[in-house]
């Protein structure tokens, strides 16, 4: 299958040595990335990096002389499945708005036709202007796609908005333009992620060690197939998704009750959150002081949210196992009467808590299993939705 090509556009900000790891995430995705910098953004950033990455010639002029054609741009604006301009000045904003064609990036933005994502990163002044602020509406109008910019500490040394948004945020808008797949278009998806915390004293708590990353990349697949999605997450240091209804918990008890409310009319519920059995019975009003050799928790069972939540709709959970995977994993999927199980290989390397990959088998209610290879958490996201779809009546 032929790869699709992103246009990356770079320019002039501090931010721009970020570009390079927003390259490689997306030739990480399988994709061809064509980068096109600003003569600024080459003062931030030496091209050479961008080639390296990209194993590809980077453009960094209109004209060059080895260039096979003056019309380098619109070859470049007919190839690009995507242009993505991370980050971008209020300058490049402006250009594009005012359909400036002066270099090659704007010019570019000009001549293609496939979809536009910018990602601003400026100083808070220049953002918060009217005049950006008139030329983001304007391209926003258009259809192109603006994500971000954060909230934060600027190079400037002043605080606000104008920081480059993280680049798990842009992949996620990337990515979303580039997939046409609305497949699940008109479909509500329930899905948990994250460890439960559960505390011990207003300090303390039990946990474990769930990031919160496979849950979230099938909230960010399910919802760029056209899925609406409620994202029901324990506490994680990830950025919460574009496009997600995310609705924070803590406990394993918040849980409960997020799901049994969100489930309500929804298609399918999508369990890989890591929840605690456990919780603390009775927690201390005040930090518990030192006393003793010894400290006694008393735990208590929690409710079993995937084996107890009744409705109309798909049920699929997760098994985080370290031994005789498929044989526990069974055992959850009937107890807990699921339409599918993800057993998940918690000791193969690379698969797991806390890793961008993973490696599982599928187990269907009916006795199918699949055993996947290592992969990324999106590419196995984008399975599990598949195999959700097909139960679907
Ligand atoms: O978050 P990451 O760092 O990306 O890691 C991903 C993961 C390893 C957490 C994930 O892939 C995974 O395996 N999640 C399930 C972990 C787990 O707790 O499994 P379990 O075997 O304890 O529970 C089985 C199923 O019942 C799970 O779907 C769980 O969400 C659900 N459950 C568990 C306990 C409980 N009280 N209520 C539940 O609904």
């Amino acid at each position: 299958m032929k790869k699709k090509t992103v246009v990356l556009g770079i320019t002039g900000s501090i931010a721009a040595y970020k570009a390079a790891d927003l390259a490689s995430r997306l030739v990480k995705q399988g994709l061809d990335v064509d980068v096109v910098m600003t003569a600024a953004a080459q003062q931030f950033i030496n091209p050479l990096t961008l080639q390296a990455i990209t194993h590809r010639p980077v453009v960094t002029a209109m004209f060059t002389l080895h260039s096979a054609m003056a019309v380098e741009h619109i070859a470049l604006a007919e190839r690009a499945a995507l242009l993505l301009i991370a980050p971008a000045t209020a300058n490049i904003i402006a250009k594009i708005a005012h359909g400036f064609a002066d270099d090659m990036l704007s010019s570019t933005a000009l001549a293609t036709r496939a979809p536009i994502v910018i990602a601003p990163a400026m100083n808070t002044q220049m953002y918060e202007n009217t005049v950006t602020q008139a030329n983001i509406a304007k391209l926003e109008e258009r259809g192109m796609t603006f994500v971000g910019p954060g909230e934060g500490r600027l190079a400037c040394g002043t605080s606000g908005r104008g920081r480059l948004t993280e680049l798990d945020e842009i992949m996620q808008a990337a990515l979303l333009a580039l997939n046409p797949r609305q497949d699940l278009l008109g479909k509500k998806v329930v899905i948990t992620a994250g460890g439960t915390e559960e505390p011990i004293d207003p300090v303390r708590f039990i946990t474990n060690r769930s990031s919160g990353k496979m849950g979230y990349a099938l909230a960010k697949a399910a919802v760029a197939r056209g899925a609406t999605v409620d994202l029901i997450s324990a506490p994680t240091s990830l950025p919460a998704p574009v496009g997600i209804n995310l609705v924070p918990v803590r406990t394993a008890k918040e849980m409960h009750a997020a799901v049994l409310k969100h489930t309500l009319g929804c298609d399918a519920l999508i369990m890989a959150a890591a929840v605690a059995d456990y919780t603390v019975a009775d927690p201390a009003i005040h930090k518990i002081k030192k006393s003793g050799e010894k400290l006694v928790l008393e735990l208590s069972r929690t409710t079993d949210i995937l084996g107890t939540v009744q409705g109309n709709f798909l049920k699929i959970g997760f098994a985080a196992e370290s031994r005789d995977l498929v044989f526990h994993a069974r055992e959850k999927l009937e107890q807990k009467d699921l339409d599918l199980i993800i057993a998940n290989d918690i000791t193969a390397p690379g698969s797991g808590f806390n890793v961008d990959t993973n490696q599982v088998t599928l187990l269907h209610r009916f006795g199918q299993s699949e055993a996947l290879p290592l992969m990324t958490k999106e590419a196995l996201a984008h399975i599990i939705l598949d195999r959700v779809k097909a139960l679907w009546p």
